[in-house]
This record gives C-alpha cells, sequence and structure tokens, in this order.
C-alpha cells in the first residue's frame, strides 16, 4: 500500500482529496497497488469533512511515519511550504506540488536533496494547472535542443482580462470573480502583477535550457497598465492583448527570460486563449512549434495535474527520475533590451510627431478616443532605441507585439 499526506486543505488540497477518492479503484489499477490518503495537515478546522479522521495540526506526524510514502504540499509560498518540504524529503519522503514559488525560489535545492534521500520531487501542477506540460516538455520533446517557450501562463489575469472585454466587468468585478472561482493567489498582486507567470516561466526555461533562473532575473511587468482603451486600438488592428512569459536560447547558452503584456496576432493561436485557459507555446528544432492548452488554474484541474505526479511516483517509489537541472547563475542572463520588435504605443503627442520620432509608424484609431491621444505600431526596433526616440513624451502604454 501507498500512503499519501496532503499539506494545505484548500483548492488545490481538497481537489487532490477528491480526486484521490473519486477515482480510488482507476488510480490502484493504473499503480497497480493501493494508492491511500493517509493524513491531512491545515491549520484549519473542517468539522463537516468526510476526511474528519485523516487531520491533523503537527506535521512531525507525518513527519514520523514511516508509512507515508508521498507528501502532497499545497500549502503555497516559500516559508512553512519550504520548511516542511524539506523535512519530507529529509525523510526519504517523495513530494509533490503545485506551489510554483517554490520551486521557481527554491527548486535546485530540493531537486538536489531529493536525489541525495532516494526520493523525488515532482511539480507538474506549478505551471499551466491542468495542463500536461514539464513531463511533455523533459520527456516527449527530449529529442530536441529548445529555443524558446511562450505562454499564457495565468489563469487569473487572462480570466480578468477576457471578462472586461467580453462583459464589460470592471477590473475589481473580475478580480473578484476570479477569487470566487479559486483561481486567484492568496495575495492576488502575485497573479495582476506578473510574479506568479514569473514564476511559471523560471521552472519552464530551467526546464528547457538546464539551469535555474530566478525569479529575481526576470523582468516583470503584470497589466495594471492595460486598460480597455489599449484593448480597442489593438483589437483595431487585429491584435490580442495577452500577459506573456517567454524565455529564449541566448547565443553562448545564455538565457532570455520576461513577462509582460504583448500585442498577439490575432491569427496566432495563444491569441484565441480565453478565460481561465492557458497555452504554452514551444518551439524546438526537431518538432517545429507545438502548443499545450487546457485550464489555467482551479481546484479539479489543478488536482489532476497534482494526482497524476502521485501515480508516477506511487508506481515506482525509489525511481531516479532525473528531473534536475543546474545551480544558474547572474552572467547566464540575458535583457530582453536585446531583442527587437515592433511595438504598440499609446501617448500624448500627434500623428506626425509620432512620425517625426519613431520613421514609418502605423497609426491606430479607436471611438471615443480624447483629442490629444495617439495610439500607433512602429517598426522593427528595441526597447531602449524606442525609449531614446519617445524621450520627454507622455508615454500611457506601450507593448511589445509578438
Ligand atoms: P489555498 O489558500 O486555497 O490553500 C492553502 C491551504 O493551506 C489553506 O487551507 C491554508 O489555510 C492552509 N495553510 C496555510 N498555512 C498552513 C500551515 N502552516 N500548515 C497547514 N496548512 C496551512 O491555496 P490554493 O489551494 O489555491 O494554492 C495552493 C498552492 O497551489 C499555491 O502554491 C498556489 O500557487 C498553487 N496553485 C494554485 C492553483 C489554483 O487554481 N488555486 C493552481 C495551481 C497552483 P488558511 O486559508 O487559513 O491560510
Ligand atoms: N493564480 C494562478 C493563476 C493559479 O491564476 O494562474 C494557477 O497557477
Amino acid at each position: 500500500m501507498v500512503h499519501v499526506a496532503i499539506l494545505g486543505f484548500g483548492t488545490v488540497g481538497s481537489g487532490v482529496a477528491e480526486v484521490l477518492t473519486t477515482n480510488g479503484r482507476l488510480i490502484d489499477q493504473r499503480v497497480n497497488n493501493l494508492v491511500r490518503l493517509k493524513y491531512i495537515l491545515d491549520v484549519r478546522d473542517f468539522p463537516d469533512s468526510p476526511y474528519q479522521d485523516l487531520f491533523v495540526k503537527d506535521f512531525s506526524v507525518i513527519e514520523n511515519d514511516p508509512e507515508v510514502d508521498i507528501v502532497v504540499e499545497t500549502i503555497g509560498g516559500a516559508r512553512i511550504a519550504l520548511d516542511f518540504t524539506t523535512r519530507a524529503l529529509k525523510a526519504g519522503k517523495s513530494v509533490v506540488t503545485s506551489n510554483k514559488e517554490l520551486v521557481a525560489t527554491h527548486g535546485y535545492e530540493l531537486l538536489q536533496l531529493a536525489k541525495a534521500n532516494g526520493c523525488s520531487y515532482l511539480f507538474e501542477a506549478s505551471v499551466g494547472g491542468g495542463i500536461p506540460i514539464l513531463r511533455p516538455l523533459t520527456s516527449c520533446l527530449a529529442a530536441n535542443e529548445l529555443s524558446q517557450v511562450t505562454g499564457i501562463l495565468n489563469g487569473t489575469t487572462n480570466y480578468i482580462l477576457t471578462r472586461m472585454i467580453r462583459a464589460g466587468l470592471t477590473f475589481e468585478e473580475a478580480l473578484r470573480e476570479a477569487q470566487a472561482n479559486g483561481y486567484a493567489e492568496k495575495d492576488p498582486t502575485a497573479d495582476v502583477d506578473g510574479h506568479d507567470a514569473c514564476r511559471k516561466i523560471c521552472i519552464l526555461a530551467a526546464l528547457a535550457f538546464g539551469e535555474h533562473v530566478y525569479p529575481d532575473q526576470v523582468p516583470t511587468e503584470g497589466i495594471r497598465r492595460v486598460t480597455l482603451g489599449d484593448v480597442a486600438y489593438a483589437d483595431s488592428c487585429g491584435y490580442k492583448i495577452k500577459l506573456l512569459g517567454r524565455c529564449l536560447r541566448m547565443p553562448e547558452n545564455k538565457v532570455c527570460a520576461f513577462v509582460a503584456p504583448h500585442l498577439v496576432p490575432g491569427d496566432d493561436p495563444l491569441a484565441g486563449v480565453e478565460d481561465v485557459f492557458n497555452a504554452i507555446a514551444v518551439t524546438g528544432n526537431a518538432i517545429g512549434d507545438v502548443m499545450f492548452y487546457g485550464r489555467g488554474a482551479g481546484k479539479l484541474p489543478t488536482a489532476s495535474a497534482v494526482v497524476a505526479d502521485v501515480i508516477d511516483i506511487a508506481k515506482d517509489l525509489k525511481k531516479d527520475r532525473r528531473n534536475g537541472w543546474g545551480p544558474g547563475s547572474p552572467d547566464m542572463m540575458v535583457s530582453p533590451d536585446v531583442l527587437p520588435s515592433r511595438w504598440y504605443v499609446r501617448a500624448n503627442m500627434t500623428v506626425e510627431q509620432a512620425r517625426e520620432a519613431c520613421g514609418e509608424i502605423q497609426p491606430l484609431a479607436r471611438g471615443g478616443a480624447p483629442e490629444e491621444e495617439t495610439a500607433f505600431l512602429t517598426g522593427e526596433m528595441t526597447a531602449p532605441a524606442l525609449q531614446e526616440k519617445l524621450a520627454g513624451v507622455d508615454v500611457s502604454s506601450c507593448f511589445r507585439v509578438l
């Protein structure tokens, strides 16, 4: 029998218990063993829960029980979750998590620790919610040298943008809905300001390029500066505004990674990704382009990915899964400032002034725009070149075009 303990009985943890119970027979068949939930740890009480007998408040009960093989960490954050994960791995118990903050900040050392203790640290649910992406990236695409990964990586912000555009909700109303659906982080500024997408692109970059990329090495901008006016201008020229996490292999084994709102051409598959859905586009030198799509957040989709990791480990508790990466280094990172692209600009200036500053431009129009406002698409140039051209101009929005 394989015994599982869940740490944190919130949105994801309760989903994991539900999937383990509802699909129990099927899971046992697939593992060819009995997989049983033995403990649930949470700071809160759940008097009406059907799992009443399983709740404990003291982690050492789990840590010291030799029957526990797999610990599911769904508490979140990088404090108590780091302590519990470290202790579980040191006790030789494999850990499965959906906690991207912990993987992005401490993944390298935790993977080393798992290896040293003959157990596994798996985190399929940490990127893209229910979308199978990390295992396909390292297994199904293993024959490729990967050159870039581009993704809509945050369900909450994609949901907010979709609801504001399609249902005319205010930002606050759309955020409240995302929270009620269980999509948002405990502190939703992590979603809105791009930090959640940043953690996910760090994990994708580490798996794609083999070295740890830390969140503070990744320039990150969220969706706060995106207005409905920007959305209307983008629409007028056949683009959608999406928050993208991107990482690219650069010459000399360097890596460029960043998170920012982008104008995505309407015929790009990423443009049609709406609501809580995420999508991750990967380019490899043998496969070409491939895209992974599905629900990026939510109780059962995320639990689906967590339980898949539990099943993988339960099939062979001692297998060396070789899912590590190198420690990374600051001089491995390249600034996105070197990447030329077209730009969308909204600024207080005339079309003539925009032309004078930026050369050939494509002016954009929308109903109800203030007279002093001009929006336009530039030709290809780097961010510093654009900044120089627009020095002294009152720029309200400036987003890269994919
Ligand atoms: P929740 O806040 O819903 O659940 C976390 C649970 O852990 C809460 O019940 C919380 O209690 C409890 N908890 C907090 N501190 C402790 C502690 N010291 N000991 C035991 N339990 C504790 O979070 P989610 O389920 O939404 O997210 C969990 C993780 O999964 C996060 O890392 C998140 O980023 C990630 N994730 C979430 C997804 C989603 O759709 N929600 C999707 C993919 C990943 P209390 O509420 O009282 O603090
Ligand atoms: N808050 C995250 C999101 C949860 O909205 O994408 C899934 O990682």
